[in-house]
């Protein structure tokens, strides 16, 4: 085998070590390296790979072994943009970057610029479009026997930017990966004065999350071409026993329905007219993001999480919060650049 990717991880908390493991599982990628300030979450990289690198900064990993190959970026949100850049200009061939891409959607754009003028592969870890049951969701709606497509409606607990942005990329990828025309949101956020922002911008303290604020609840509705809809249900308003991740596909004849993460049993139910009954499906898993991103590499086959769709999701998710901000229906693209839930702090 020709030299491996040599891969240095950016942030090692749960996702991050999560990542790690992918990657220790691909033949053609060799993690080299982690940067890390926090010492807890280096000890835990020691203990499970000691042979590791392990580094404080992305600079002095660059200057100790080299710019890798791969850089993966899973820290907190708020400096996935910095981070993003700064793995550009070191001249990564490939990064495989955290959802969500950043906080602000004009660091997102600035993000997948960067990478195509510099030719760097960006993938954006929206993983679970390559779940099998996703993969079979798709196919069975691109079968054409549930009719045509109404309404995906999806639920899920958590904040929109940060757990909302994986229904709204596995609502694209069941739609075939259009991009919503247009965007009607809105979100509830208490007034929180315990919450601080630092100098730095970044956000700590009750009612925030991965460095910048976030809401409560979210409800959104967004308008896909041919008159599908797509209804978002977040936060606290998930409804019950739908608590992470559940989508509902309503056809002009059928249903499909992808129960939420963590229920036993089936993991897709169909109904044709009799009622629901399990859909088997096979469960293999196919190739992780990474062994992808490897392939890409290797072959210049596009890869399904590549940074325009994660673009087109971070935009529509930037939607729900502008149209929240400013009380409109947002036409897509959106206007903000900013993250539009600051603007409706008190
Ligand atoms: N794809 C998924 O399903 C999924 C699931 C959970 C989290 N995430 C995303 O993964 C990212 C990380 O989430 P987490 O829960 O592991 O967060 P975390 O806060 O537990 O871990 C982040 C780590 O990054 C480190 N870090 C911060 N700044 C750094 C820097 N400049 N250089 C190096 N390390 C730095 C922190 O010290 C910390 O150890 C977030 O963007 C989150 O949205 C994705």
């Amino acid at each position: 085998m020709a030299d491996r990717f040599r891969l240095v991880l950016v942030g090692a908390g749960a996702m991050g070590r999560g990542l790690l493991q992918d990657a220790f599982a691909v033949p053609e990628i060799r993690p080299v390296g982690v940067c890390e300030p926090l010492e807890a979450n280096c000890q835990a990289v020691a203990d499970q790979w000691p042979d590791l690198s392990l580094f404080e900064t992305w600079d002095q990993a660059v200057e100790s072994i080299g710019p890798p190959e791969i850089a993966v970026i899973a820290t907190p949100n708020f400096n996935h943009a910095e981070l993003a850049l700064q793995a550009v200009a070191s001249g990564v061939r490939a990064i495989f970057l955290e959802k969500p891409m950043a906080v602000h959607l004009a660091d997102a754009r600035w993000i997948v610029e960067a990478c195509e003028s510099a030719g760097v592969l960006l993938v954006v870890n929206h993983q679970r479009r390559l779940l099998p049951e996703l993969i079979k969701m798709r196919e069975v709606i691109a079968s054409g026997v549930l009719g045509s497509i109404e309404l995906i409606r999806s639920c899920g607990a958590g904040d929109f930017l940060s757990d909302g942005t994986h229904a709204v990329d596995s609502v694209r990828h069941l739609l075939g990966d259009v991009q919503a025309e247009w965007v009607f949101g809105q979100v509830f956020r208490a007034p929180n004065p315990e919450s601080v922002v630092g100098e730095d911008g970044v956000w700590t303290g009750p009612g925030c999350r991965y460095g910048h604020p976030v809401e409560e609840a979210a409800l959104a509705v967004a308008g896909f071409p041919d008159g599908v809809r797509a209804e978002f249900h977040w936060g606290s308003l998930f409804p019950a026993g739908r608590w992470y991740q559940d989508y509902e596909v309503i056809g002009s004849r059928g249903r499909l329905h992808r129960f939420p993460d963590g229920r036993e049993g089936p993991r897709l139910e169909i109904d044709l007219g009799g009622g629901w009954e399990p859909l088997p499906f096979d469960e293999t898993p196919g190739p992780s993001a990474l062994a992808r991103l490897a392939r890409s590499l290797e072959t210049g086959e596009n890869h399904p999480m590549n940074g325009r769709v994660g673009l087109a999701d971070m935009e529509l998710v930037t939607a729900v919060y502008e149209s929240a901000a400013r009380r409109v229906r947002v036409e897509m693209p959106p206007s903000a650049g900013r993250f539009p839930l600051l603007d409706l702090l008190s």
